[in-house]
């Protein structure tokens, strides 16, 4: 290292190759690399320091024969050293290749070596395999981002952002900002707040989802937007959800469902075969969201593989069976899930799936299983009626060697219940494969939900949403009957994205306020320059907003988006690298007219 004349360090052996990229074909080249130390072995005389940056690995010999000086130096280098190391490219002899590292047949003979920073030791290896608690890695991420696998996830992403870039380009949308600082208008889950300085009292939110600006930019006449958003949202998280979060966000104008289906089939499409190199088959079907939820229990089924269900109320009508008669009679309802191939279940692991539905708040759980001989094995069998077992074989589709689970009660719960035993039952019978993706567009939801707890409706997407034109007629008399024009994208059992064509007449949108029971003055404070904006000649628009964290977890394979995150933020939302949140000074807290608490 040395000194230069502006006093910024500087270093000799500036980089000329990367590390992953020699091959073969590099046979005698002269390089210079620059990189970390990944592992460092002392075979007798040579040193073997394996090189990596961010493109890979490569192996460099330290060969005393070659450079005494460089062996010396090589000796002292440790784990996540950073070094800059000249030398030549070789064969590695017969023998000693390495066929699982892409640059296993050449190593590189060191010449020259500078140590440009050493490194304390790392509190883990950086290796995939590592088997590190998350904390710790959460709170070392320049360590752990350093791993292959990670750093494969963020290029991935990479990949997936520039071909949603080029995408919208060729598609004449133009990328808009939106604000970060917003009013509140909390869209389902709760807002993270900003106090202001200069308007003590006052506060701004950070934005759940650009929604209301990009209408607006529809009014304003852009047409076709989109925006790679990020979106703030204070609510419970699961691996699938984070409090900061990035939204592929898109709007068009004079569009319907299907235009917009259209488009960001294309859009998927563009993805994939930038990030898998192949593409999809297009168009992405559609399923209507009652099947959904008959076949699937589920608006997001997962359509790898089979395991449906069915109603049974028709077969058990007149049931002497005490557990279905009862269900029946109260106004619920009898489910079952036919499990393909199920049969070979033994009798501990059934109990086993018994006792999880318990837990899941069944009253118990009655599995079948179809003989070779197509007789029904269960230890309700003998309740049932011949014509039941044949109803309900029929019904199920059932197959010598299938099982059945039934449950009996009210639907909601049934559904809910048999939807997680069956994504248990595709993991446990290992019908996941990590490779394939199947995607279904969800679309005639309903248009709300009464909230018993509130005792309101609310909107099943958002109260942007446009009712069908045959719904329109139902929102005061029959709201739980009205159609939305709303659609869903489902990718492996995830909601990837949703979006809708959305309410463009002003009348129309103060109307379905108040099916809310959202009274005037209080939408009129929250969303009157909303309402405003559509008496201004609003086109008719629509979109969708794609959860990009959750795309992307998917094509990596990973389980959890916080490892297609760089600086995710734990279960209880924090910043285990940085420390967010954190206490503010007295000073701070008091600029912003703000009291401890
Ligand atoms: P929605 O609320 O359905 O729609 O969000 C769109 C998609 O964003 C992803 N998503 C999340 N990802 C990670 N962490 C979270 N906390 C999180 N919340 C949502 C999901 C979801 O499908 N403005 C509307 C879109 C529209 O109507 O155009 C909206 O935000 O993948």
């Amino acid at each position: 290292m040395a000194e230069n004349d502006s006093g910024q360090v500087s270093y000799r052996l500036k980089r000329n190759t990367w590390c992953g990229e020699l091959a073969a074909s590099s046979d005698g080249a002269e390089v210079l690399l620059n990189g970390w130390v990944a592992r460092r072995r002392d075979h007798g005389g040579l040193i073997f320091i394996d090189l990596r940056d961010t493109t890979g690995l490569v192996q460099v010999v330290f060969d005393p024969r070659v450079s005494e000086e460089c062996h010396a130096v090589a000796e002292e280098v440790r784990p996540e050293y950073v070094l800059a190391v000249a030398g030549s490219v070789r064969l590695r002899p017969e023998g000693t290749q390495n066929p699982d590292m892409p640059t296993g047949e050449v190593e590189v003979v060191a010449s020259d070596i500078e140590v440009l920073n050493a490194s304390r030791t790392p509190p883990f290896e950086i290796r995939d395999d590592t088997n590190v608690d998350e904390k710790v890695r959460l709170s070392y991420r320049f360590l752990d981002l350093r791993r292959d696998e990670m750093q494969a996830a963020m290029k991935l992403r990479h990949r997936v952002v520039k071909a949603t870039h080029d995408y919208f380009d060729q598609q004449r949308f133009n990328e808009i900002e939106t604000p970060q600082l917003c009013k509140s208008t909390p869209e389902g889950a709760r807002d993270y707040l900003v106090p202001s300085r200069v308007q003590p009292g006052r506060f701004y939110a950070l934005p759940q989802s650009p929604q209301l600006f990009k209408q607006v930019l529809m009014v304003a006449g852009f047409d076709r937007y989109y925006q790679i958003a990020r979106c703030f949202r204070d609510e419970d998280l699961r691996a699938d959800r984070q409090p900061e979060f990035t939204q592929v966000d898109l709007e068009m104008s004079f569009v319907d469902e299907g235009d917009v289906m259209d488009l960001v089939d294309g859009l998927l499409d563009s993805i994939f075969n930038a990030a898998l190199g192949h593409g999809l088959e297009l168009p992405i079907p559609r399923m209507a969201y009652d099947e959904a939820i008959e076949t699937y229990g589920t608006d997001r089924p997962d359509l790898r593989y089979g395991l449906r269900m069915s109603t049974l109320d028709e077969v058990f009508s007149g049931t002497g069976f005490k557990v279905f008669a009862e269900a029946l009679l109260g106004g619920g309802t009898v489910r079952g899930m036919r499990i393909e191939g199920g049969g070979g279940m033994s009798r501990s692991e059934l109990d086993t799936w018994n006792k999880r539905a318990i837990e899941l708040g069944a009253g118990g759980l009655v599995w079948l299983i179809v003989e070779q001989d197509s007789t029904l094995r269960s230890p309700v069998a003998k309740f049932l009626l011949d014509e039941e077992k044949a109803g309900l074989t029929g019904a199920m589709k059932l197959e010598p060697g299938d099982a059945a689970f039934l449950l009996a009660g009210d639907k909601a719960s049934c559904d809910d219940i048999l939807h997680h035993l069956r994504t248990a039952v595709a993991t446990s019978m290992d019908l996941c494969p990590a490779d394939e993706f199947k995607l279904t567009w969800i679309v005639d939801f309903p248009l709300l939900e009464y909230d018993a707890a509130e005792k309101r409706y609310k909107s099943l997407h958002h109260p942007f949403t446009s009712p069908t034109p045959e719904s329109m007629g139902l929102l005061e008399t029959d709201p739980l009957d009205a159609r939305a024009r709303a659609y869903d994208i489902v990718m492996n059992g995830l909601e990837i994205g949703g979006g809708s064509i959305r309410i463009h007449s002003p009348a129309v949108q103060e109307r379905m306020f108040r099916v809310l029971g959202i009274p005037p003055e209080d939408y009129q404070t929250k969303f009157g320059f909303l309402l405003e904006a559509l008496e201004y000649g609003a086109p008719p628009h629509g979109g969708l907003a794609l959860g990009l964290d959750r795309l992307v977890m998917l094509l990596a394979h990973r389980d959890s988006i916080r490892d297609v995150i760089a600086f995710p933020k734990t279960q209880s939302a924090s910043d285990l690298f940085t420390g967010a949140p954190d206490e503010v000074s007295p000073g701070q807290l008091k600029d912003l007219g703000l009291k401890h608490i």
